[in-house]
Protein backbone atom coordinates (compact mmCIF):
# COMPACT_ATOMS: atom_id res chain seq x y z
CA UNK A 1 0.00 0.00 0.00
CA UNK A 2 1.35 3.50 -1.35
CA UNK A 3 1.86 5.76 2.44
CA UNK A 4 0.66 9.38 2.18
CA UNK A 5 0.88 12.04 5.05
CA UNK A 6 -1.74 14.57 4.75
CA UNK A 7 -0.89 17.51 7.52
CA UNK A 8 -4.17 19.73 7.65
CA UNK A 9 -6.39 16.04 7.60
CA UNK A 10 -8.54 17.35 9.89
CA UNK A 11 -9.60 20.62 8.27
CA UNK A 12 -12.39 21.08 6.33
CA UNK A 13 -10.83 19.64 3.23
CA UNK A 14 -8.21 17.71 4.34
CA UNK A 15 -10.81 15.10 5.39
CA UNK A 16 -12.31 14.90 2.48
CA UNK A 17 -8.64 14.37 0.28
CA UNK A 18 -8.15 11.57 3.23
CA UNK A 19 -11.40 10.04 2.40
CA UNK A 20 -11.14 10.14 -1.42
CA UNK A 21 -6.55 9.01 -0.83
CA UNK A 22 -8.20 5.88 1.43
CA UNK A 23 -10.68 4.84 -1.40
CA UNK A 24 -8.20 5.51 -4.12
CA UNK A 25 -5.92 2.64 -2.01
CA UNK A 26 -3.39 4.85 -0.19
CA UNK A 27 -2.46 4.43 3.72
CA UNK A 28 -3.58 7.80 5.27
CA UNK A 29 -1.24 9.61 7.62
CA UNK A 30 -2.62 12.62 9.41
CA UNK A 31 -0.78 15.65 10.91
CA UNK A 32 -2.14 18.58 12.57
CA UNK A 33 -2.36 20.54 15.88
CA UNK A 34 -5.81 21.18 15.86
CA UNK A 35 -5.61 24.59 15.68
CA UNK A 36 -8.95 25.10 13.32
CA UNK A 37 -9.05 21.47 12.89
CA UNK A 38 -10.98 18.27 14.99
CA UNK A 39 -10.50 15.29 15.52
CA UNK A 40 -14.43 14.09 14.49
CA UNK A 41 -13.35 14.83 10.98
CA UNK A 42 -10.67 12.92 10.68
CA UNK A 43 -11.59 9.37 8.85
CA UNK A 44 -11.17 6.02 10.80
CA UNK A 45 -8.30 4.58 8.81
CA UNK A 46 -5.99 7.30 9.36
CA UNK A 47 -2.95 6.91 11.97
CA UNK A 48 -3.24 10.42 13.78
CA UNK A 49 -0.35 12.25 14.76
CA UNK A 50 -1.08 15.54 16.97
CA UNK A 51 1.90 18.08 15.99
CA UNK A 52 2.72 21.27 14.24
CA UNK A 53 3.98 20.59 11.00
CA UNK A 54 6.95 23.20 11.40
CA UNK A 55 8.60 20.92 13.97
CA UNK A 56 10.99 19.10 11.43
CA UNK A 57 12.33 16.52 13.75
CA UNK A 58 8.40 15.42 14.29
CA UNK A 59 7.88 15.17 10.88
CA UNK A 60 11.24 13.59 9.55
CA UNK A 61 10.33 11.23 12.49
CA UNK A 62 6.77 10.33 10.88
CA UNK A 63 8.46 9.88 7.61
CA UNK A 64 11.28 8.01 8.13
CA UNK A 65 9.32 5.48 10.62
CA UNK A 66 6.97 4.38 8.16
CA UNK A 67 8.98 4.85 4.90
CA UNK A 68 6.45 7.59 4.08
CA UNK A 69 7.43 9.10 0.54
CA UNK A 70 4.19 11.02 -0.48
CA UNK A 71 3.15 14.56 1.48
CA UNK A 72 0.06 16.74 0.90
CA UNK A 73 0.15 19.64 2.73
CA UNK A 74 -3.05 21.53 3.63
CA UNK A 75 -1.92 22.81 6.73
CA UNK A 76 -2.20 26.70 7.09
CA UNK A 77 -4.37 29.85 8.44
CA UNK A 78 -7.02 30.94 5.63
CA UNK A 79 -8.96 34.19 6.53
CA UNK A 80 -7.98 36.56 4.42
CA UNK A 81 -9.23 39.68 6.02
CA UNK A 82 -7.57 38.02 8.89
CA UNK A 83 -4.19 37.96 6.99
CA UNK A 84 -4.64 41.42 6.49
CA UNK A 85 -5.05 42.67 10.31
CA UNK A 86 -2.40 40.06 11.07
CA UNK A 87 0.29 38.93 8.40
CA UNK A 88 2.76 37.70 10.81
CA UNK A 89 0.58 35.57 11.59
CA UNK A 90 0.01 34.53 8.17
CA UNK A 91 4.14 34.48 7.67
CA UNK A 92 4.50 32.46 10.85
CA UNK A 93 2.37 29.53 9.88
CA UNK A 94 2.06 29.23 6.35
CA UNK A 95 5.67 30.41 5.23
CA UNK A 96 8.28 29.56 8.44
CA UNK A 97 6.23 26.20 9.15
CA UNK A 98 6.58 24.90 5.84
CA UNK A 99 10.22 25.55 6.19
CA UNK A 100 10.01 22.91 9.40
CA UNK A 101 7.69 21.02 6.82
CA UNK A 102 10.55 21.11 3.79
CA UNK A 103 13.22 20.10 6.32
CA UNK A 104 12.10 16.91 7.92
CA UNK A 105 10.60 15.98 4.43
CA UNK A 106 14.16 16.75 2.71
CA UNK A 107 15.59 15.17 5.37
CA UNK A 108 13.89 11.71 5.08
CA UNK A 109 13.48 11.77 1.21
CA UNK A 110 10.19 12.78 0.08
CA UNK A 111 10.03 12.73 -3.55
CA UNK A 112 6.38 13.93 -4.63
CA UNK A 113 4.78 16.86 -2.49
CA UNK A 114 1.03 17.92 -2.87
CA UNK A 115 0.79 22.19 -2.24
CA UNK A 116 -2.73 23.53 -1.48
CA UNK A 117 -2.02 26.82 -2.75
CA UNK A 118 -4.88 29.40 -3.68
CA UNK A 119 -6.39 31.74 -6.41
CA UNK A 120 -5.24 34.32 -3.97
CA UNK A 121 -1.90 34.30 -6.07
CA UNK A 122 -3.47 36.02 -8.58
CA UNK A 123 -3.60 39.70 -9.03
CA UNK A 124 -6.73 41.66 -9.26
CA UNK A 125 -8.60 39.54 -11.93
CA UNK A 126 -9.43 41.84 -14.83
CA UNK A 127 -9.24 38.94 -17.40
CA UNK A 128 -12.69 36.86 -18.23
CA UNK A 129 -10.52 33.82 -16.90
CA UNK A 130 -7.14 33.28 -15.22
CA UNK A 131 -5.08 30.50 -16.38
CA UNK A 132 -1.72 29.06 -14.58
CA UNK A 133 0.34 31.96 -16.75
CA UNK A 134 -1.26 34.69 -15.67
CA UNK A 135 0.26 37.61 -13.44
CA UNK A 136 0.73 36.63 -9.59
CA UNK A 137 -0.21 39.44 -7.56
CA UNK A 138 -1.76 38.55 -4.60
CA UNK A 139 -3.73 41.40 -3.32
CA UNK A 140 -3.81 40.03 0.65
CA UNK A 141 -0.85 38.47 2.71
CA UNK A 142 -2.85 34.95 2.64
CA UNK A 143 -2.48 35.37 -0.89
CA UNK A 144 1.80 36.12 -0.48
CA UNK A 145 2.35 33.61 1.91
CA UNK A 146 0.89 30.87 -0.43
CA UNK A 147 3.01 32.15 -3.71
CA UNK A 148 6.00 32.33 -1.04
CA UNK A 149 5.77 28.68 -0.54
CA UNK A 150 4.97 28.08 -4.42
CA UNK A 151 8.61 30.07 -5.03
CA UNK A 152 10.38 28.19 -2.08
CA UNK A 153 9.15 24.43 -3.29
CA UNK A 154 10.14 25.65 -6.67
CA UNK A 155 13.90 25.98 -5.46
CA UNK A 156 13.62 23.39 -2.94
CA UNK A 157 12.80 21.19 -5.71
CA UNK A 158 15.42 22.48 -7.81
CA UNK A 159 17.98 21.87 -5.37
CA UNK A 160 16.81 18.44 -4.09
CA UNK A 161 14.76 16.47 -6.92
CA UNK A 162 11.77 16.57 -4.70
CA UNK A 163 9.08 16.47 -7.30
CA UNK A 164 5.81 18.69 -6.77
CA UNK A 165 2.33 19.75 -7.58
CA UNK A 166 0.52 23.13 -6.65
CA UNK A 167 -3.28 23.09 -6.93
CA UNK A 168 -4.57 26.67 -6.98
CA UNK A 169 -7.75 26.28 -5.39
CA UNK A 170 -10.42 28.43 -6.49
CA UNK A 171 -13.37 28.65 -3.67
CA UNK A 172 -14.09 25.22 -2.24
CA UNK A 173 -17.39 24.76 -1.10
CA UNK A 174 -20.29 22.00 -0.31
CA UNK A 175 -19.93 18.55 0.99
CA UNK A 176 -19.58 14.65 1.18
CA UNK A 177 -23.22 13.83 -1.14
CA UNK A 178 -23.44 11.18 1.81
CA UNK A 179 -23.37 13.88 4.67
CA UNK A 180 -20.11 12.10 6.32
CA UNK A 181 -17.79 15.16 5.87
CA UNK A 182 -18.04 18.88 5.95
CA UNK A 183 -16.93 22.45 6.65
CA UNK A 184 -17.56 22.03 10.40
CA UNK A 185 -15.58 24.95 11.46
CA UNK A 186 -18.25 27.57 13.65
CA UNK A 187 -15.66 30.42 12.81
CA UNK A 188 -15.53 29.80 9.26
CA UNK A 189 -16.51 32.54 7.25
CA UNK A 190 -17.45 31.03 3.60
CA UNK A 191 -20.01 32.56 1.74
CA UNK A 192 -21.79 28.96 1.31
CA UNK A 193 -21.37 28.01 4.68
CA UNK A 194 -22.59 30.95 6.59
CA UNK A 195 -25.16 31.27 4.23
CA UNK A 196 -26.16 27.79 5.12
CA UNK A 197 -26.24 28.47 8.71
CA UNK A 198 -28.53 31.83 8.17
CA UNK A 199 -30.90 29.94 6.56
CA UNK A 200 -31.09 27.45 9.31
CA UNK A 201 -31.55 30.39 11.74
CA UNK A 202 -27.78 29.62 13.55
CA UNK A 203 -27.13 33.12 12.68
CA UNK A 204 -29.30 36.33 12.18
CA UNK A 205 -27.95 37.68 8.56
CA UNK A 206 -25.77 37.27 5.79
CA UNK A 207 -23.80 40.30 4.68
CA UNK A 208 -22.87 41.09 1.39
CA UNK A 209 -18.94 42.61 1.67
CA UNK A 210 -18.79 45.53 -1.70
CA UNK A 211 -21.97 45.72 -4.09
CA UNK A 212 -20.19 48.62 -6.16
CA UNK A 213 -17.81 46.49 -7.48
CA UNK A 214 -17.06 46.20 -11.76
CA UNK A 215 -19.38 43.25 -11.94
CA UNK A 216 -22.97 42.72 -13.67
CA UNK A 217 -24.59 42.87 -10.17
CA UNK A 218 -21.69 45.14 -8.33
CA UNK A 219 -20.81 42.05 -5.78
CA UNK A 220 -17.73 39.54 -5.81
CA UNK A 221 -17.72 36.82 -8.52
CA UNK A 222 -16.06 33.61 -7.62
CA UNK A 223 -15.71 30.31 -9.21
CA UNK A 224 -17.44 27.60 -6.79
CA UNK A 225 -15.76 24.29 -7.06
CA UNK A 226 -17.43 21.43 -5.18
CA UNK A 227 -14.92 19.92 -2.53
CA UNK A 228 -15.81 16.27 -3.88
CA UNK A 229 -13.83 16.85 -7.47
CA UNK A 230 -11.51 19.52 -6.18
CA UNK A 231 -10.38 15.96 -3.89
CA UNK A 232 -10.42 13.92 -7.03
CA UNK A 233 -7.74 16.25 -8.13
CA UNK A 234 -5.45 15.72 -5.54
CA UNK A 235 -5.14 11.86 -6.24
CA UNK A 236 -5.16 12.29 -9.59
CA UNK A 237 -2.17 14.46 -9.25
CA UNK A 238 -0.26 12.41 -6.54
CA UNK A 239 -0.56 9.23 -9.17
CA UNK A 240 0.90 11.86 -12.01
CA UNK A 241 3.78 12.41 -9.51
CA UNK A 242 4.04 8.53 -8.86
CA UNK A 243 4.42 7.85 -12.87
CA UNK A 244 7.63 9.97 -12.25
CA UNK A 245 5.53 13.51 -13.94
CA UNK A 246 6.94 16.73 -13.61
CA UNK A 247 6.65 19.63 -11.19
CA UNK A 248 3.92 21.55 -11.55
CA UNK A 249 1.25 24.05 -11.11
CA UNK A 250 -2.86 23.89 -11.53
CA UNK A 251 -5.83 25.90 -11.28
CA UNK A 252 -8.71 24.32 -9.71
CA UNK A 253 -11.89 25.44 -10.66
CA UNK A 254 -14.50 25.17 -12.95
CA UNK A 255 -14.09 28.01 -14.99
CA UNK A 256 -17.83 29.34 -14.48
CA UNK A 257 -18.17 32.55 -12.15
CA UNK A 258 -21.16 33.56 -9.99
CA UNK A 259 -21.60 36.47 -7.84
CA UNK A 260 -22.33 36.39 -3.87
CA UNK A 261 -25.90 37.79 -4.80
CA UNK A 262 -26.45 35.07 -7.18
CA UNK A 263 -25.49 32.45 -4.67
CA UNK A 264 -27.31 33.86 -1.91
CA UNK A 265 -30.51 33.44 -4.08
CA UNK A 266 -29.54 29.93 -4.97
CA UNK A 267 -29.40 29.28 -1.12
CA UNK A 268 -32.70 31.02 -0.52
CA UNK A 269 -34.50 28.53 -3.16
CA UNK A 270 -32.59 25.52 -1.88
CA UNK A 271 -33.47 26.17 1.54
CA UNK A 272 -36.68 27.58 1.06
CA UNK A 273 -35.83 30.54 3.19
CA UNK A 274 -36.02 34.38 2.83
CA UNK A 275 -32.96 34.75 5.25
CA UNK A 276 -31.81 38.74 5.81
CA UNK A 277 -29.22 40.08 3.94
CA UNK A 278 -27.28 42.99 4.54
CA UNK A 279 -25.19 45.03 2.23
CA UNK A 280 -21.86 45.66 4.13
CA UNK A 281 -18.46 47.65 3.16
CA UNK A 282 -15.87 46.43 0.78
CA UNK A 283 -13.30 43.89 2.54
CA UNK A 284 -9.73 44.96 1.96
CA UNK A 285 -7.98 42.64 -0.20
CA UNK A 286 -10.99 41.05 -2.30
CA UNK A 287 -10.83 41.07 -5.94
CA UNK A 288 -13.40 42.00 -7.93
CA UNK A 289 -13.37 38.54 -9.79
CA UNK A 290 -11.62 35.23 -9.73
CA UNK A 291 -12.71 32.61 -12.16
CA UNK A 292 -10.10 29.81 -13.71
CA UNK A 293 -9.12 28.97 -17.05
CA UNK A 294 -9.02 24.79 -16.01
CA UNK A 295 -7.93 23.07 -19.28
CA UNK A 296 -4.82 22.26 -18.09
CA UNK A 297 -5.71 20.10 -15.07
CA UNK A 298 -8.46 18.62 -17.51
CA UNK A 299 -5.78 17.76 -20.48
CA UNK A 300 -2.81 17.00 -18.09
CA UNK A 301 -3.84 15.16 -14.99
CA UNK A 302 -7.45 13.80 -16.76
CA UNK A 303 -9.56 15.58 -14.06
CA UNK A 304 -13.18 15.19 -15.24
CA UNK A 305 -15.43 16.99 -12.59
CA UNK A 306 -18.11 15.51 -11.49
CA UNK A 307 -20.20 18.07 -9.28
CA UNK A 308 -20.03 20.94 -11.66
CA UNK A 309 -23.19 22.60 -10.16
CA UNK A 310 -23.79 25.76 -7.89
CA UNK A 311 -27.09 23.85 -7.08
CA UNK A 312 -25.67 20.75 -6.14
CA UNK A 313 -22.34 22.25 -3.89
CA UNK A 314 -25.40 24.49 -2.06
CA UNK A 315 -27.52 21.26 -1.94
CA UNK A 316 -24.82 19.18 -0.20
CA UNK A 317 -23.87 22.07 2.25
CA UNK A 318 -26.95 22.34 3.28
CA UNK A 319 -27.30 18.74 4.03
CA UNK A 320 -24.02 18.77 6.37
CA UNK A 321 -25.17 21.55 7.87
CA UNK A 322 -28.87 19.94 8.89
CA UNK A 323 -27.88 16.94 10.41
CA UNK A 324 -24.18 18.71 12.20
N1 LIG B 1 -11.33 26.68 1.70
C1 LIG B 1 -10.99 27.23 0.52
O1 LIG B 1 -11.86 27.71 -0.23
C2 LIG B 1 -9.56 27.25 0.08
C3 LIG B 1 -9.24 27.89 -1.11
C4 LIG B 1 -7.91 27.89 -1.52
C5 LIG B 1 -6.94 27.24 -0.78
N2 LIG B 1 -7.27 26.62 0.39
C6 LIG B 1 -6.23 25.95 1.15
O2 LIG B 1 -6.65 24.64 1.51
C7 LIG B 1 -6.02 24.24 2.72
C8 LIG B 1 -7.04 23.66 3.66
O3 LIG B 1 -8.03 24.65 3.93
P1 LIG B 1 -9.35 24.31 4.78
O4 LIG B 1 -10.45 25.13 4.23
O5 LIG B 1 -9.53 22.84 4.88
O6 LIG B 1 -8.94 24.92 6.20
P2 LIG B 1 -9.09 24.29 7.67
O7 LIG B 1 -8.82 25.41 8.61
O8 LIG B 1 -10.37 23.56 7.80
O9 LIG B 1 -7.91 23.23 7.70
C9 LIG B 1 -6.58 23.54 8.03
C10 LIG B 1 -6.08 22.42 8.94
O10 LIG B 1 -4.69 22.65 9.20
C11 LIG B 1 -4.45 22.51 10.60
N3 LIG B 1 -3.26 23.36 10.88
C12 LIG B 1 -3.14 24.69 10.70
N4 LIG B 1 -1.89 25.09 10.99
C13 LIG B 1 -1.21 23.97 11.37
C14 LIG B 1 0.13 23.72 11.76
N5 LIG B 1 1.03 24.71 11.86
N6 LIG B 1 0.51 22.45 12.07
C15 LIG B 1 -0.41 21.43 11.97
N7 LIG B 1 -1.68 21.61 11.59
C16 LIG B 1 -2.08 22.86 11.29
C17 LIG B 1 -5.73 22.96 11.27
O11 LIG B 1 -5.90 22.46 12.59
C18 LIG B 1 -6.78 22.41 10.31
O12 LIG B 1 -7.13 21.08 10.64
C19 LIG B 1 -5.29 25.48 3.24
O13 LIG B 1 -3.92 25.36 2.93
C20 LIG B 1 -5.92 26.62 2.47
O14 LIG B 1 -5.03 27.69 2.31
C21 LIG B 1 -8.56 26.62 0.85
Amino acid sequence: MIKVLVTGGAGYIGSHVCRHLHDAGYEVFVLDNLSTGSKENIISPATFIEGSVGNPELVRQILTDHEIKNVAHFAASIVVPESVENPLKYYENNVCQTVGLLDGCLKSGVTSFLFSSTAAVYGTGNQSEISEQSEIAPMNPYGSTKATVETMLREVGAASGMRHISLRYFNVAGADPQSRQGQRNKKSTHLIKVSCEAALKRRPFVEIFGTDYSTEDGSCVRDFIHVEDLSQAHVQALRYLSKGGPSDIFNVGYGEGYSVKQVIAELKSVSGVDFEVRNAKRRSGDPARLVAKSDKIREKLGWEPKYQSLRKIVTDALNWERQL
